[in-house]
């Protein structure tokens, strides 16, 4: 039987005339390792199905599958002030979500810059610093202060096995973090000894990742949302399901959560084939996790989210250039040889240049990089980015699938937010006909679209926080029987 490989998609037309036999063999090479058909998305989809199984088992697997302990679904008549914060990789947001009681709220935030040194700083200066961004934003908002501690949403977008709502120890650190003494801790105790510390009224109610809060601020407002899913620095996904169906709980359940009740799960899914079974690894990703803060881990999130992007970009020109001696012949390569020194932004940036001459890509190589980039050189570039913006895309609704067949979804919407579902050119597009390629849809209408969520760790996590105040004051547990 002859092999004939992955389709090789079209290039913009055109296009390519000036640029030369050798570099466009490269070329080649490179979109045969970057092109995912439709039937190894398929293959990929049914290992995740059964991965997303194992995590539930009572061995577990790869994929973290963390009971996330919120039982309910929102009403859309949820009402109170709540305060959220979402620990993201750049900024610490804080949101004050007033919640209307009918499907609607209003927030006011403020963002403060994450300083660079906090990645890999202390765990002190890490909790001081929400701590100190907590207070400067009570002050502002409750400047006569309050007569009850403010109830908070702690939105902690890490892997944290949770045995109650307001507790998660982290497992590890992923995304690039790595703050010594947090992996194996309870985040929740050492945020609130910062917040007395710095004398705040803040008790923190639950502890939310950013999937399950997008998936229930959505489902506040879009009954129809399935799982919540961010497509950002990191990938990952939230759903909904039902107790009886998650062994590893199995006698540790409080006796008033009935088996039939639902739980929402946050996968964790980034770890998704780190034994490498079925992900199409090249040695541009293989060099990634090897130099990264933590080999081995998140396998799937390193091929796909934007942490990763740029480096993926980075690698491959670095190949072009000092392997192969292609491009940017007798320049400086000093910031090319620099990890991470372009983000996300990059491959995006490349991909925007409306220019038939892509003059946009020549500035953006010549501000970061210093490097010249003659016309044929920007052609391949703007190619490659495609091509890693594609297998993004397509890899990532693997997990959309793979959640839809677990559960038996064959209508309905999947909320996505994060940077790059919302920021990557053509991505929206590329992963819509990436899940039409899998479940082999020949329906006119895409019966689950991808939609844009409603703000996850903001409205979800005050929601989340409203819910587990309301389950408290009826007397109902909020975690394990033994927690
Ligand atoms: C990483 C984190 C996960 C988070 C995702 C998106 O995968 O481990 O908790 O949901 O990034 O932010």
């Amino acid at each position: 039987m002859v092999h004939l490989g992955p389709k090789r998609p079209q290039h913009r037309k055109g296009t390519f005339t000036d640029v030369p036999e050798e570099w466009m063999e490269e070329l080649h090479k490179v979109e045969d390792l970057l092109t995912v058909s439709a039937d190894k998305l398929k293959g990929i989809t049914k290992h995740f199905v059964s991965e997303l199984e194992k995590g539930l088992s009572v061995a577990g697997g790869n994929i973290p599958m963390i009971p996330a302990w919120v039982m309910e679904t929102p009403t859309g008549k949820e009402t109170g002030d709540y305060l959220a914060i979402d620990l993201g990789g750049t900024n610490l947001r804080v949101v004050l979500v007033k919640l209307g009681g009918d499907c609607t709220f209003d927030t006011t935030q403020s963002k403060f810059a994450l300083p660079g040194y906090m990645r890999t700083g202390t765990s002190d200066q890490l909790f001081d610093f929400i701590a100190e961004c907590l207070k400067k934003f009570v002050d502002e908002f409750f400047p006569e202060g309050c007569s009850e501690p403010l109830p908070l949403g702690f939105t902690f977008s890490y892997p944290a096995s949770q045995s109650k709502i307001n507790s998660g120890v982290l497992q590890r650190w992923t995304k690039g973090f790595d703050i010594d003494n947090v992996e194996g801790h309870d985040v929740v105790p050492m945020l609130q000894a910062s917040i007395e510390k710095f004398k705040v009224p803040i008790n923190v109610v639950a502890l939310i990742n950013d999937t399950t809060g997008t998936l229930v601020a959505s489902m506040y407002t879009e009954p129809e949302a399935k799982m919540g899913l961010i497509f950002g620095t990191g990938c990952n996904g939230a759903y909904y399901d039902v107790v009886k169906d998650i062994p590893k709980l199995q006698g540790k359940m409080p006796s008033d959560i009935p088996a039939d009740s639902l739980m929402a799960i946050n996968c964790e899914y980034g770890a998704f084939d780190n034994e490498h079974l079925v992900l199409p690894r090249t040695k541009y990703d293989l060099q990634i996790d090897e130099e990264s803060p933590r080999p081995g881990q998140q396998a799937f999130e390193k091929m796909i989210s934007g942490y990763y992007l740029g480096e993926v970009l980075r690698l491959i020109l670095l190949d072009l250039t000092e392997d192969k001696g292609l491009f940017f012949k007798d320049q400086d390569l000093t910031k090319l040889k620099q990890p991470f020194i372009m983000d996300t932004s990059f491959p995006a940036r490349i991909e925007e240049d409306p220019f038939e001459n892509l003059s946009e890509v020549q500035e953006l190589f010549e501000s970061v990089l210093g490097l010249q980039i003659t016309l044929p050189e920007r052609k391949v570039v703007r190619r490659l980015a495609e091509l890693i913006g594609e297998r993004s895309a397509r890899l990532s609704v693997c997990g959309i699938a793979a959640i839809c067949q677990k559960r038996g979804y064959t209508t309905g919407f999947a909320a996505a937010d994060g940077s790059v579902y919302n920021k990557y050119p053509s991505f929206k597009e590329r992963a819509a006909k990436g899940l039409r390629d899998i479940l082999d849809w020949t329906e006119k209408d895409d019966p689950i679209k991808i939609i844009p969520a409603e703000d996850g760790s903001g409205v979800g996590a005050a929601i989340i926080a409203a819910l587990t105040e309301k389950r408290i004051s009826k007397g109902l547990s909020v975690g394990m029987s033994d927690a």
